[in-house]
């Protein structure tokens, strides 16, 4: 049986790199039938399409601009996952907010990953305003993705220290590497209880 994960970034795409060196190094994973089978991006200029292209998986890019609304960028993606057969679909870093028939769509096997110790800062600038409130700890949390922003039921999650002198890049450094150990951990667990 196939476990086939298609991952939707609009940038770097270093959570999605770690996933796929993931799925590749750990046997039972393979065993499993658990593979990335492609990888969507929403922006031509995303560094990690290359990667993907290198490691030859599947790519493709839909420019959210080329639609005329959030509606219609969101069909058009749902058909794009959807010929991947996918058992999980795995946003890493993709900045569009999903409609909530897309979200409906894919529901119960739709994960995102968040750079904050949810439910402590949904939304943007999580680093900042961590620094900002005093916070001695930061983290990461992997959720599943429901219809309203950054609220879905808790996977796996990640503490960092937040150090004297940080600023919003040293923080999101250090969170980032914990992003790279959780998310492919809970993306393969999640596949394994499938
Ligand atoms: C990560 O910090 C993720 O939590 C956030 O955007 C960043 C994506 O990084 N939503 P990358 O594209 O996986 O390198």
């Amino acid at each position: 049986m196939s476990k086939n994960i298609v991952i939707l970034i609009s940038g770097g795409g270093s959570n999605m790199a770690a996933i796929v060196r993931a799925a590749r190094q750990q046997d039972w994973a393979g065993r499993h039938g658990i593979r990335v089978a492609a990888v969507l991006s929403n922006r031509e200029a995303a560094a990690g399409l290359a990667f993907a292209r290198e490691q030859g998986i599947a790519t493709e890019v839909l420019d959210h601009k080329a639609y005329p609304s959030r509606e219609a960028f969101d069909a058009a993606l749902a058909q794009a996952i959807i010929a991947h057969d996918p058992a999980l679909v795995v946003l890493a870093g993709f900045m569009r907010i999903l409609t909530p028939a897309f979200v409906e769509r894919f529901a119960g096997r739709l994960v995102n990953i968040h750079p904050s110790l949810l439910p402590a800062f949904t939304g943007l600038d999580t680093h900042q305003r961590a620094i900002d409130a005093g916070c001695r700890f930061a983290g990461c949390t992997v959720h599943e993705v429901t219809a309203e922003l950054d609220v879905g039921p808790i996977l796996d999650q990640a503490v960092v220290p937040v150090l004297p002198g940080d600023t919003a890049q040293t923080l999101a450094a250090r969170v980032l590497a914990q992003e790279h150990v959780i998310y492919p951990r809970a993306v393969l667990a999640h596949l394994l209880q499938k």
